[in-house]
């Protein structure tokens, strides 16, 4: 390994310092500074480059933005998916449908009441990443645009914007960027324009800390011995989300289309 010398002597306190340490010592000092060079090499090197992911794009038979029932990423062949109910609810959903993210959700709005968040944040944390089983790339504003006309607009603009806030610390609530996204985005990656300036409206917006909270909530460090299911926020969506009498895609919303294509993603038409 290459011992960058004045970086050395630096940490012992220059050559006066080296000048005063026995043999021993210097030899632990060395040891002990290879070592941490060592670590930060390895932690430099964790992470892709953003150049490197965008190498890796024509590496799979899919694009990385499609929905996780749409495709197969282990490469195994899409199973038969269960029949739905004729009019079915969001309860139906995640037990029959949000294969891949209904965990993460459930997961995420039982942190949210664990931590002593308000019912529209807890509900927006259910509902925040489901419809990254039809489309990932820009899901918070598809996510808001799916439940919209169910729920309350405070709901919808923390599911459409936590997306954002992902990308951007808040220490005042110890919120810290994510380890995820450098390895799924690169160790350099700076969000888009677009992105940038969102969070900018964002963090003026009266509502901030409620796509904030999501955010907060959004855990990917899940425990295995904790299983979650949908019956315990079965009285916080009666509360809060407007279940039509049709059924999710039959209510002639403008959005029933998603629904129905979550209820038969095998339609080739
Ligand atoms: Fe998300
Ligand atoms: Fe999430």
């Amino acid at each position: 390994m290459d011992i960058d010398r004045k970086a050395f002597l630096d940490s012992l306190g220059r050559a006066e310092g080296v000048a005063r340490m026995g043999h021993e010592a210097r030899a632990d000092a060395l040891e002990s500074h290879m070592m941490s060079e060592l670590n930060n090499a390895i932690a430099a090197k964790k992470y892709p480059t953003a150049a490197e992911v965008e190498e890796q794009i024509e590496t799979h038979p899919y694009r990385a933005g499609v929905g996780f029932m749409m495709v197969s990423r282990s490469g195994e062949h899409v199973k038969k998916l269960p029949p739905m109910p004729e009019k079915p609810m969001l309860a139906d959903f995640f037990r029959l449908r949000f294969a891949d993210t209904a965990y993460h959700c459930l997961q995420s709005a039982n942190l949210a009441t664990k931590n002593g968040m308000s019912e529209e944040v807890v509900l927006a944390c259910l509902l925040h990443d489901v419809v990254q089983e039809i489309m990932r790339t820009d899901h918070g504003w598809w996510g808001a645009q799916l439940f919209e006309p169910y729920v309350s607009e405070r709901v919808a603009f923390a599911i459409r914007y936590h997306q954002t806030l992902r990308y951007y610390a808040d220490p005042s609530v110890g919120y810290e960027y994510p380890e995820l996204y450098r390895q799924l985005f690169g160790g350099d990656y700076v969000p888009p324009p677009y992105i940038e300036a969102t969070y900018q409206m964002v963090r003026k917006h009266k509502w901030y800390m409620e796509p904030r909270m999501v955010a907060v909530n959004d855990l990917y460090a899940f425990d295995p011995n904790v299983v979650v299911t949908i019956e315990p926020f079965e009285d916080i969506i009666g509360r809060h989300f407007k279940q039509p009498k049709e059924g999710l895609g039959f209510d002639g919303s403008p959005v029933a289309h998603m629904w129905r294509t979550i209820i038969r993603p095998d339609q080739p038409l």
